[in-house]
């Protein structure tokens, strides 16, 4: 009913070449996925190498943000109609790390889904609880938070449009990978929490898994209900271990 989506995110790895090598790598492995859509959203100043490896192949270039303005005097920023001129499908929207690092907030967030829909592109929207949320008992409210925090300012119906990326932070690039129960838990809250507001949305909303999803945990990770997929990281960066997620898709 959802077909899979496994989206590589970089984050900021790699060098001209080496973005070059894995792009190609990935291009080259990426037809013998049958099931799972693939994307890899890279650091801005590969756009240009990603526009040109991917083109031709079915794998889908993103990037890893945008700025909360259309185009202006914002000096440093990219805007959602220039990643749209490199031929991006996918952005990330709301990721830990800028949460954590640079302030951003559910309205600053907010804008960029505006922003990105706008410029024809599909956000993926991260949420999810840290280590000493969880342990508090506030994983269901701090996700709740987050995910009400968007809807009260662009509405239920803008997530037809939207991907979801449950990723627990304490997950993030630890190695310590939520189970497949822990992740399945959240992923049927989350959707719980989208179908109470909109049945049909939440049903064909993907909500994919990331957090230390290597290829030894795909298979089991992908097997659940709720689980449409997975945002990667570490593992990103390497085609054959990026490919073998893809394929556990
Ligand atoms: O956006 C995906 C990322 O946060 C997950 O990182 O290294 O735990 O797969 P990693």
């Amino acid at each position: 009913m959802r077909q899979p989506l496994i989206a590589g995110n970089w984050k900021m790895n790699g060098s001209k070449s080496s973005a070059e090598a894995l792009l190609n790598g990935v291009v080259a492995g990426a037809g013998e996925i049958s099931k799972a859509e693939i994307a890899v959203c890279v650091p801005f100043p590969y756009l240009y190498l990603g526009e040109q490896l991917l083109a031709g192949s079915a794998v889908r270039l993103g990037a890893q943000n945008l700025c909360t303005e259309g185009g202006g005097a914002f000096t440093g920023e990219v805007s959602g109609s220039m990643l749209a001129d490199f031929g991006c499908r996918y952005v990330i929207c709301g990721h830990s790390e800028r949460r954590e690092y640079y302030g951003e907030t559910e309205a600053s967030i907010a804008q960029k889904l505006v922003r990105a829909t706008e410029s024809g592109l599909i956000p993926i929207l991260c949420v999810g609880e840290t280590l000493q949320q969880r342990e508090a008992g506030e994983m269901e409210s701090v996700i709740a938070a987050q995910i009400d925090g968007i809807v009260e300012r662009i509405g239920i119906d803008a997530f037809s449009g939207i991907e979801i990326a449950y990723e627990p932070v304490w997950a993030i690039g630890t190695g310590k990978t939520a189970t497949p129960e822990q992740a399945q838990a959240v992923h049927a809250y989350i959707r719980g929490r989208i179908a109470a507001s909109n049945g049909s949305i939440a049903a064909t909303l993907r909500i994919l898994y990331g957090g230390s999803m290597k290829p030894g945990n795909a298979v089991e990770l992908l097997a659940q209900p709720d689980i449409d997929g997975g945002l990667i990281g570490g593992a990103s960066l390497s085609a054959d271990d990026f490919l073998a997620i893809c394929l556990a898709g």
